[in-house]
């Protein structure tokens, strides 16, 4: 009993004198230290608000678990094929492929702390005939609110190619992924104000790779069109997919035709222009997208 009351107090004195022996002693790896790891507080996870019911923060979070997917593969697309892929070509022009890369790694890796997805309508948007979600700008940068219209409409990926949907013949927010995608984008933390909106819409895109690929790479709607014909081409109908019908690039007679220049000079302005046909119904800080969708800035 004695000796065992002595190994204690040996072992107590012990412990006690570690801090003493000072930080840093590589043959006491699991010492605790000051230092926290480099990557402390940082979260993988999307956060989503308690105003969410169970069935929403489902929902929202399988929707951004796709998007995840759907941003993974686009970037391993880029990695395997550069400007060899005909799909890239398309889309982005022979712009150097880094910044698309990087566009979708973001949203697959970057931290998610000042990303948050609510369910309770705090600005009241959600009551306006067509919204199935909104930034709340200044209301909130980091904030996004889901409205009921996307439970109602949002498809899952595994869907892709079916119900008559295409790549060019439909919306891009058929789908939670790619709704997501976009919303993911406008938020300072994701987006960084460097993805933004130069095209809308499918033609436009395609017009952007040609005249404009410089502005491509960071153009959310070519992020999204591009990152959904390579999912159906590579995943959901492999070798085929669903791309629909293809653009044909048409010129005015007094139009240059400038198919071949493809590094043009960026735009300085970001948002102008994003088509907006702003209703009574629509506040000042919304516009529509081509198609209806209704988007808030
Ligand atoms: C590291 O710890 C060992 C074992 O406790 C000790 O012998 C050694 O002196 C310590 N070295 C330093 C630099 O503190
Ligand atoms: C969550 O809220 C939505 C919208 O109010 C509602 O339709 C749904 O039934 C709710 N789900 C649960 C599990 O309460
Ligand atoms: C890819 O881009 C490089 C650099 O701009 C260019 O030299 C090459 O011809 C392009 N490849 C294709 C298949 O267009
Ligand atoms: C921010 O809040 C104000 C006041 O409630 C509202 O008028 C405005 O539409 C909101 N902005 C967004 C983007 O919802
Ligand atoms: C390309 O950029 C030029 C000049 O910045 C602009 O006038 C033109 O509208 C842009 N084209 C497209 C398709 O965005
Ligand atoms: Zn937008």
């Amino acid at each position: 009993m004695a000796i065992f009351i002595k190994i204690l107090m040996i072992s107590v004195a012990t412990t006690a004198a570690l801090p003493a022996l000072g930080s840093g002693n590589l043959s006491r790896p699991f010492e605790m230290t000051d230092i926290t790891p480099w990557n402390a507080g940082g979260t993988t996870q999307f956060p989503i608000h308690a105003s969410c019911n169970a069935t929403q923060r489902r929902q929202i979070e399988l929707g951004l678990a796709e998007a995840v997917d759907l941003a993974a593969h686009a970037r391993d697309h880029i990695s395997r094929w550069r400007n060899e892929s005909e799909i890239y070509r398309k889309y982005f022009g022979n712009s150097p492929s880094m910044e698309a890369i990087g566009a979708f790694e973001v949203v697959v890796s970057g931290d998610k702390n000042d990303v948050l997805f609510r369910c309770d309508n705090p600005d009241g948007n959600c009551d306006l005939e067509g919204y199935a979600g909104h930034w709340r700008g200044e209301n909130g940068t980091k904030e996004t609110v889901i409205c009921d219209l996307s439970y109602e409409t949002r498809r899952s990926l595994s869907t892709m190619c079916g119900m008559g949907y295409t790549v060019s013949g439909s919306e891009t927010n058929t789908f939670w992924a790619s709704d997501l995608l976009h919303r993911l984008y406008h938020l300072p933390s994701i987006g960084q104000s460097w993805v933004d909106h130069y095209a809308d819409g499918f033609e436009e895109v395609i017009d952007l790779a040609i005249e404009n690929a410089t502005l491509s790479t960071h153009d959310s709607e070519t992020l999204q069109y591009f990152a959904l014909e390579v999912y159906a081409h590579d995943i959901s109908i492999p070798g085929i997919g669903c791309p629909g019908e293809q653009h044909e690039h048409k010129h005015e007679d007094d139009e240059t035709d400038v198919a071949n220049s493809g590094g043009s000079q960026p735009t300085a302005t970001s948002t102008t222009g994003e088509a907006s046909s702003t209703t009574a119904d629509v506040p000042a800080n919304c516009h529509t997208h081509e198609g209806g969708e209704l988007h808030c800035t």
